[in-house]
């Protein structure tokens, strides 16, 4: 089974704005995610796969890179319009690392204040 990036699709752009043209954030992200891992080289190593929530409404967007036997980490406050690149620059080194530890450092730098929990595989 590939690893995914779940993209929460109810997330607002922001706290205060929730859709623009009639898409959520979340939405909006999903489909420049989608438009780019259509092109993108790794794309069968990787789903894109949406969630209706991941509980942490607050801090629109959210999404979170999962894998079997691997760290589960959740990011927030993602900017929905410009973070899709970004976004599977960070998959490429979460595909990359055997147990899905990323050093915060090596994040793309808009992203390295969005990264909010690590969660440890089941045992
Ligand atoms: S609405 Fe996106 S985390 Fe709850």
């Amino acid at each position: 089974m590939p690893d995914q990036l779940i993209v929460c699709k109810s997330c607002g752009f922001s706290e205060k704005e929730d859709k623009r043209m009639g898409e959520t954030g979340g939405e909006h992200l999903l489909r420049h995610l989608k438009e780019l891992h259509s092109q993108w080289s790794r794309r069968d190593e990787l789903a894109i796969v949406t969630t209706g929530c991941l509980c942490i409404c607050d801090n629109p967007c959210a999404i979170a890179y999962v894998g079997t036997g691997k760290y589960t980490y959740l990011f927030a406050n993602i900017d929905p319009a410009t973070s899709a690149d970004n976004l599977l620059s960070a998959a490429e080194l979460y595909l990359d690392s055997m147990d899905g530890m990323v050093s915060a450092y090596r994040l793309p730098s808009d992203l390295q204040l969005c990264r909010i929990a690590r969660i440890p595989p089941a045992s």
